[in-house]
């Protein structure tokens, strides 16, 4: 599925309004991001960018809202099925785990594990993924914590496992996978199963369901998910000195059926201009800035994105509902070891 919404890359045709930007310091990324995805016809920031300490504690209270099911479900599935899945991964395996946020998903699988080695958090708040680990040492005293403050979506690059012993075992949970356009979604797939070549990956991922608890998970009561829709805001005006007026967007999150996804944006609630990094930009009323896509699959939609991707799929697990979805996908061997 080709989009026309895929968020700012890197190739990306930039805003020649630069000039602000100290010559000597490598442009911040989220300002760069920011000012391009503001110059777009339809104005776009990456969800990335939700996540400073204060977005990712706002997800975390996210996860505890009762119209929030996804989380609820995918640790159910997780609870029922630790046992057989730690039997599949083996002894001794080291754990990597994309967008670690809070590490609460890992620990039920460390739990179940036979004395799990190594587990490598990676997450681009850097932050909320040192506390975290730290948590995790104390935790787990004979575990070998090795945190990783990195953008996944960017690089890939996993630290040796010398000598190797158990499985190398990537855990991609939460449905993170949902962020990513198509075809970066099939890319990240791609350099995920060679940095697990032998190993395999644990993918957990929302699926396609009835739009009315789609929309109610992203529209709850508490108002909870437009705080942290709008945080990308309150942080743009901390970070970058931008000039967002944050009572003036209001929040927007729908299903868009033909797409898969649930989009979220940031409505304009009257016509204003704001600066960014000494450029402005100019929102009439009812102008969205699109924040979020949430891309929901169907088993099959996964089967096919997997074995494209290089990965031989095995089990699932699924709840009762079928709400969500555990897959294991196997990682062939490297060619060049064979
Ligand atoms: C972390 C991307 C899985 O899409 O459900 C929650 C983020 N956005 N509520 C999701 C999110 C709004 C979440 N993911």
């Amino acid at each position: 599925m080709k989009d026309n919404l895929a968020y700012a890359t890197t190739s990306a045709s930039a805003v020649s309004s630069d000039a602000d930007d100290a010559p000597d310091l490598p442009p911040k990324e989220f300002l760069r991001d920011l000012k391009r995805g503001l110059a777009r016809p339809q104005k776009i920031i990456s969800p990335k960018y939700f996540y400073d300490a204060q977005g990712s504690s706002l997800f975390d209270r996210i996860c505890d809202l009762p119209e929030y099911y996804p989380t609820r479900t995918e640790m159910a599935i997780l609870h029922k099925h630790a046992r057989e899945i730690a039997l599949h991964i083996g002894p001794h395996a080291e754990i990597i785990e994309f967008g670690s946020g809070s590490m609460d998903k890992v620990r039920v699988l460390l739990d179940a594990l036979d004395r799990p080695r190594r587990y490598v958090p990676i997450d681009i708040s850097e932050s909320h993924l040192l506390d975290a680990a730290q948590r995790m040492r104390l935790a787990y005293p004979a575990l070998e914590v090795e945190p990783l403050v990195a953008d996944y979506t960017q690089v890939l690059v996993l630290p040796p496992d010398e000598p190797p012993q158990g499985r190398r075992m990537g855990f991609f949970p939460g449905s993170t996978l949902g962020n990513f356009e198509p075809q970066d979604a099939l890319l990240f797939m791609q350099t995920c199963a060679k940095a697990l070549a032998g190993g395999a990956l644990i993918l957990g991922v929302d699926l396609v369901k009835n739009p009315d608890l789609l929309h109610a998970a992203y529209n709850d009561a508490q108002g909870v998910t437009a705080d942290f829709n709008r945080n990308v805001l309150v942080r743009a005006n901390r970070e970058l000195g931008a000039s967002f007026q944050i009572d003036q967007f209001a929040h927007s999150a729908f299903y868009n059926a033909p797409y898969q996804r649930i989009e979220m944006h940031l409505v304009s609630t009257c016509q204003q201009t704001v600066s960014v990094g000494g450029a402005t930009f100019r929102f009439s009323e009812g102008e969205t800035l699109h924040t979020e896509n949430s891309y929901k699959f169907t088993l099959d939609g996964l089967h096919q994105l997997a074995l494209r991707a290089g990965f031989t799929p095995g089990q699932n697990w699924i709840d009762s509902d079928h709400t969500f979805c555990l897959l294991w996908l196997d990682a062939p061997p490297s060619r060049s070891h064979a």
